[in-house]
């Protein structure tokens, strides 16, 4: 009989999360049937999504996220014991899954980190990659503001812009984030929006304007970054981080006017929208980590007990690029 842990979403958040919103029990898993397949955490993630969509979840069920777990037991041939799978299971150390499940097999990564699968190439590559290339359209020789600049999508963002030959304006808010996407990613214009001056800051590094924007924050932020827009310019509405907790209620933003005056193309995302090409993000992002084009960074907390910390932290500006919590 295996004995699973997880994470029930025990208290409504308010605000910021607390340890005690999240309570950690154990269930007890039954044999496998045939078809099933027994699957072991190994990493999971802490995403800022988990924090914006907690209305949706119920008091008392198992809190929503994804990890990188491995097949520990199986009675499905399609799923043997020993594969690493990405699944959309919980904040949970064991499940039982079938075919019909929500996962996907990770693919060969050669040497490179399972660990990566929730980051670089997973769903935040993988959001960075299309959200960016796609929505926002950059052309070399163009300006491109990144907001969220020093966590997991938007660092991809910054680097994927440089490699299309685009001038990057990153912008974050940690003092370790500034200094990794200055000192170690050599972005040569790196703000924080914490600054007393970040208006002006912006203003003298875009003397040519913005061309687009890839905006993981929003709030006044954006409505700043907007001020900055050339005419046509795209934006690529990925996250607004600023209001996660607060429910969004952040100050009202002139965002409508600068977009008509300004003839803009704003477009929101869900990832999902390119799952028929998701092995295309992955290997493409691989390609350039492997070219040395792309360089990736996380922040791992050790143990499965320390999910709600890492939660807290990552939400706080805690972490810099990827925030992952080995089991
Ligand atoms: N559309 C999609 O399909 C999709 C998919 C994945 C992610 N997203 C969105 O993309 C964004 C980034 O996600 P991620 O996984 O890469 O997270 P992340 O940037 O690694 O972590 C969240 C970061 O948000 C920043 N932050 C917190 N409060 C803020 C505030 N009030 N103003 C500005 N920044 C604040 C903090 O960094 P600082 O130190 O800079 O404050 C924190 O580290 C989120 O909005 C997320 O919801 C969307």
């Amino acid at each position: 009989m295996v004995k699973a842990r997880k994470y029930i979403y025990h208290s409504h958040f308010d605000g910021l999360p607390k340890e005690t919103d999240l309570k950690l029990v154990e269930e007890e898993l039954p044999p496998l049937q045939d078809g099933e397949f027994l699957t072991e955490a190994v990493f999971l993630s802490v995403d800022p999504y988990m924090r914006s969509r907690a209305s949706g979840v119920d008091l008392g069920s198992t809190y929503i996220g994804s990890q990188v777990a491995k097949v520990i037991e199986s009675r499905n041939p399609k799923h043997p014991k020993g594969e690493h799978l990405v699944g959309r299971f919980g904040w949970r150390s064991h499940t039982i899954c079938d075919s019909k499940s929500d996962f996907w097999v990770v693919p060969d990564l050669e040497d490179l980190p399972l660990s990566y699968s929730l980051g670089v190439l997973g769903m935040p590559g993988n959001t960075a990659y299309f959200g960016f290339l796609e929505i926002c359209q950059p052309k070399p020789g163009q300006t491109v503001v990144v907001t969220g600049a020093g966590g997991a999508v938007g660092s991809i963002v910054c680097q994927i812009a440089r490699i299309k030959g685009c001038t990057v304006i990153a912008i974050a808010g940690s003092e370790e984030k500034i200094k990794w996407l200055s000192n170690d990613l050599k972005f040569e214009h790196v703000l924080s929006y914490k600054d007393d001056d970040f208006g002006a800051k912006l203003e003298q590094v875009t003397p040519e304007g913005v061309d687009c924007y890839f905006d993981n924050v929003g709030g006044e932020v954006t409505s700043v970054v907007l001020t900055r827009m050339n005419e046509f310019g795209r934006i690529a509405v990925c996250g607004a981080v600023s209001g996660y907790n607060n429910d969004f209620s952040v100050k009202a933003s002139p965002i409508q006017y600068l977009m008509i005056r300004k003839q803009l193309r704003m477009e929101g995302f869900n990832v999902y929208r390119w799952q028929a090409l998701w092995f295309e993000g992955i290997a493409q992002n691989k390609k350039w980590l492997e070219e040395g084009k792309l360089q990736y960074r996380e922040t791992l907390t050790e143990g499965f007990a320390n999910m709600v910390q890492a939660f807290i932290n990552m939400l706080s500006g805690r972490n810099v690029g990827k925030a992952v919590v080995k089991a």
